[in-house]
């Protein structure tokens, strides 16, 4: 069968600063931990060994042009533009984004910038990071001086990638800088952060720029186990507490009141001022990335909680794992094809069908070597996983649901915070030591699929 997309359907791929560039001045959370702890990190390696965009951005830009993208999304580092995150702007990183701006352009791939993608200066973190509402004027600041550095080309800006991921690693499970365990202080990061995103979101419309401001959210359909109400219970509250936290606020303005509820009877409530409400309410965006890899499947807790364990939201659900799931045993993470439908189908029903599309997906596999077949990675798995999302996403267009795109995760190899250079992703497979770029097979596929704005299955 053939599927073909929508005219000026968005083919492209994903990325971000600090897992790309290298050579950087302003230090981050990342920096800074992987000088204190480098055990923390796959095989040592950590943020400065990158696939070198800082270098390379030119023959990337001609690789991108290769695989036939009309648009690319990465973000800008605000440690590289300013350093300490509020004083001076630094003029080489004005130029360097400039300078990748203008090429993406005159190569005729519509440039997607995110600005904040887990990279907090460091200067910020040591004076509270997002639980201070000072870095939440600071970054409004840094977006309001992207916004008058690049706005005039730049029409897609995303103020945040996977806002709950710094609050998941860095405030309940342990997997970024700070490793607080602390879920109202994870509370607070996340509110807060909602209130920097309406601080970007005002601050863009003001300006009256040409272009359109979103948010980029990974959104993980939460499937019960069964229909029990038990189950469906424990489903609903992780659907608030890690998609609904930040759909609900970008979309309609304001929060779920049953999970302001919930938190509110735990005594797990961020301080609020009387004004946030209106300011929330200024945050609705026009455009929302979706960044899908995984469905996360529940069932009301078996055992009791432990009272003396510090509060978290798997107090009202324990993880369920299906038989016969499909799994991506490299990353850890389920593969399930329809999640993508179902995800574009609430969007549809629930949330006014916005204009959206998928920002990332993709699949980071072990030791990819071992496909390599005439000098080239054969990474079949790949286009089959691509595929298989993608005839799901066309039966979600298919009946009106308002995608407009889909972005692989990734252009390059890249690093993966912790993981390192693990799981491999990208469409190019790149050898960290001698910096040598190879298309993989499904690189090729991908630009023959958007080149056709169609492919076969
Ligand atoms: C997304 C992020 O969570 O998934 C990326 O936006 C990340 O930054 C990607 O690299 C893949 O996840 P991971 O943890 O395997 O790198």
């Amino acid at each position: 069968m053939k599927y073909s997309f929508p005219e000026h359907f968005w083919w492209g791929s994903a990325s971000s600063a600090l897992q790309t560039e290298g050579t950087r001045e302003g230090q981050t959370t990342w920096d800074y931990w992987f000088a204190r702890e480098p055990n923390r990190f796959h095989n040592g390696v950590g943020p400065q060994q990158t696939s070198t965009f800082y270098q390379h951005w030119k023959t990337d830009i001609q690789l991108l042009k290769q695989l036939n993208h009309n648009s690319f999304r990465t973000s800008i580092s605000w440690a590289r533009l300013i350093p300490d995150g509020i004083g001076e702007v630094n003029p080489q990183a004005v130029d360097f984004y400039n300078q990748v701006i203008d090429e993406l352009i005159e190569q005729g791939i519509t440039p997607f910038i995110t600005l904040f993608h887990f990279d907090m200066p460091m200067a910020m973190q040591e004076i509270g990071g997002w639980e201070n509402r000072d870095v939440v004027e600071a970054y409004a600041r840094y977006a309001q001086i992207c916004f008058e550095l690049f706005g005039d080309r730049v029409l897609h800006w995303f103020t945040f990638n996977e806002p709950i991921v710094p609050v998941e690693g860095g405030y309940l499970y342990d997997f970024h800088y700070p490793n607080v365990v602390d879920f109202r202080r994870a509370a607070t990061v996340a509110y807060h952060t909602v209130l920097a995103h309406a601080l970007a979101v005002r601050a863009y419309r003001a300006g009256h720029y040409a272009g359109e401001i979103g948010i980029v959210l990974n959104l993980t359909p939460s499937y019960p186990r069964s229909q029990n109400p038990a189950d469906v219970k424990a489903a609903h509250i992780a659907d608030l507490m890690f998609n609904r936290s930040f759909l609900d606020p970008v979309l309609r303005g304001e929060y779920p009141a049953d999970l302001v509820t919930l938190l509110k009877s735990y005594d797990q409530l961020p301080a609020c001022k009387p004004e946030d409400s209106a300011l929330i309410a200024e945050g609705k965006i026009d455009l929302l990335g979706v960044n899908y890899y995984q469905p996360r499947r529940v069932k009301c807790r078996d055992s009791a909680v432990n009272p003396q364990a510090p509060f978290m939201p798997e107090w009202f659900f324990d993880n369920y794992e299906m038989p016969g799931r499909k799994m991506n045993p490299y990353r850890g993470w389920e593969i399930y094809e329809p999640g993508i439908y179902d995800i574009l189908v609430n969007l549809r029903d629930n949330y006014g069908n916005p204009r959206c599309f998928i920002s990332e997906n993709g699949m980071g596999v072990e030791n990819e070597k071992r496909f390599i077949e005439n000098g080239q990675i054969n990474d079949q798995y790949r286009i089959d996983f691509i595929s298989g999302h993608l005839t799901w996403l066309h039966k979600g267009i298919s009946e009106g649901c308002n995608c407009l795109g889909y972005h692989m995760w990734t252009f390059i190899d890249n690093w993966s915070w912790c993981n390192a250079y693990k799981n491999r992703y990208g469409f190019i497979q790149l050898d960290l030591d001698t910096q040598q770029r190879t298309v993989k097979k499904s690189g090729e596929w991908f630009a023959a699929t958007s080149l056709n704005n169609s492919f076969d299955k």
